[in-house]
């Protein structure tokens, strides 16, 4: 927000190529005001250069829908309405019901958002199938207010250009209590207990008789001073280890690609492990918080199964196909597990004793939906504004500060010489580059450039036809 030269008033500022509307703060839906003087220095847009049919889309829209400002200083060109016509929005299509929590972080003034949207720059999915829609070709990229993000297609938008972000951590406390409960869920048997004291009064015996003799078939130990194993120290993983700690609880992890940051959060008491099996043959509780994928499929089989310590309780609140059902049910027959607890309920499971089986409640909170609707906006505003990418799951993730005048967003194939191919663009048309950042990942790589002046549609256009660049944006500020 800037204060305006010759004007009392606060205004927002939009700008879209070279025009610039200054919307009043009081009357931002219905009234615009441009500064003649300032307009002509800057060479802005101004209500007389404007042809007559989108004139008179203005004069319809002002007669019907503007409410009248009474602080405009004498002199100064009136223009309402043009705001509303003119301003940037970006379309987002949600194609699932997303909290308003995060849909409020929307700007009303840039942003039409809703399920009907045609033609969307960014779409905002939580569980819906995408894997076979066919994108617009104008849409710029799909956030997922979640963490698994199996219902997209990611090469194919990778391909095309598209980030797909998704909101990790949003959800890790909600699984991390419902990780804290499954421990104790599968010590005492809780379920069990629950469902039998129900039984007794259903078959008409007085309960409080009867308590003290059949509770001795729940009895399963305390947390504190067992060990627990947990495999993946991401953001789930790191914040059971820290509160299995304060509960008292000895705490080895294994990952074998944990980050900096991560690490930094651990608790000091924590014990990561390099090998697998120095954490399976400690552990009287494993919980895995690992993605599924082609590698971590049915990680935890009989073999693995074979090196824990006989009686380990196993928490799966990653993903089912983790886990290979068959050696579980096999370990549960003989003993060598003494509960699994999953939040990936199948019939075949079911038919065992001590299998605790959920469906599917680990992000289930109204915490959670929220702060992964919240961080899905923040993380595709950033980008459609931006063109920062972070939380991207499929293409490189890059933040640079907004310097210089315009940017150029370039996401390319990763293919030697881009970068002198894309600059030298620049250096034909006597444009000094501000900042420049370069990142690759896989097949692709993107390249932000900062521009100390602007550059002529021209020039877009020639890096846009450059040998493998897949799509450019153009922002100003
Ligand atoms: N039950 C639910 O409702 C629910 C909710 C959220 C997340 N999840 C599941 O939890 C998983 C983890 O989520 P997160 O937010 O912690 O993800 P994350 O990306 O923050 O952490 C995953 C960690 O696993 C590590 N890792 C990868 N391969 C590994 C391997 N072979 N062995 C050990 N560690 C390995 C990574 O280095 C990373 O640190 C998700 O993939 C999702 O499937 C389930």
């Amino acid at each position: 927000m800037h204060s305006f030269p010759n004007f009392n008033g606060k205004f927002h500022i939009f700008r879209q190529k070279r025009k610039v509307f200054l919307v009043s703060v009081r009357h931002r839906r219905t009234d615009a005001f441009l500064n003649k003087e300032f307009c002509e220095k800057q060479n802005f847009f101004s209500f007389s250069d404007i042809d007559f049919e989108r004139k008179g889309r203005i004069m319809k829209f002002t007669s019907a829908e503007a409410t009248p400002a009474p602080h405009v200083p004498p002199g100064v060109p009136r223009l309402t309405g043009a705001a509303k016509e003119d301003i940037p929005m970006y379309r987002i299509q949600t194609m699932n019901k997303i909290s308003p929590v995060g849909l409020n972080r929307f700007p009303s003034e840039l942003y039409e958002v809703g399920d009907a949207v045609q033609d969307p720059q960014g779409i905002l999915v939580r569980s819906a199938k995408l894997l076979d829609l066919e994108f617009n070709p104008g849409l710029l990229a799909i956030a997922r207010a979640g963490v698994g993000v199996n219902n997209i297609p990611l090469d194919r938008c990778a391909a095309a250009g598209i980030p797909v972000f998704s909101t990790p951590g949003a959800n890790a406390n909600a699984v991390k209590e419902l990780v804290i409960c499954a421990m104790l869920m599968g010590s005492r048997d809780i379920p069990g207990a629950i469902r039998w004291v129900r039984e007794q009064a259903a078959s008409g015996v007085d309960v409080s008789t009867v308590v003290e003799k059949g509770k001795s078939a729940f009895i399963g130990p305390e947390l504190y001073k067992k060990t627990l194993g947990i495999i993946g120290l991401g953001a789930i993983g790191s914040i059971v280890a820290n509160t299995a700690i304060s509960l008292g609880m000895d705490v080895y992890g294994y990952d074998p690609f944990l980050s900096v940051d991560t690490a930094l959060r651990l608790d000091r008491h924590v014990h990561v492990v390099k090998d697998i099996n120095d954490l399976y043959k400690r552990s009287d509780y494993i919980t895995m918080h690992i993605h599924y994928t082609e590698k971590t499929a049915h990680m935890i089989d009989a073999s693995a199964i074979a090196a824990m310590k006989r009686g380990v309780r196993v928490i799966n609140l990653a993903r089912g196909e983790i886990v290979d059902d068959e050696a579980m049910l096999t370990a549960l027959d003989t003993g060598m597990v003494a509960a699994y607890i999953t939040d990936f309920p199948n019939n075949r499971l079911l038919t065992a004793p001590h299998v605790i089986a959920m469906p599917h409640l680990g992000a289930s909170t109204p915490e959670s939906e929220q702060n992964c609707a919240a961080m899905a906006v923040d993380v595709l505003r950033d980008y459609l504004e931006n063109g920062n990418i972070r939380s991207s799951v499929n293409l490189p993730e890059m933040t640079m500060d907004r310097s210089g005048v315009q940017r150029l967003c370039v996401l390319h194939k990763n293919v030697p010489g881009m970068l002198a191919n894309i600059t030298s663009l620049f250096g034909r048309d006597g444009v000094n580059v501000e900042n420049l950042s370069n990142k690759s990942r896989g097949d692709y790589a993107y390249t932000m450039v900062d521009l100390g002046s602007r550059v002529g549609d021209n020039v877009i256009e020639d890096v846009r036809r450059t040998a493998n660049v897949i799509r450019v944006r153009s922002l100003e500020w």
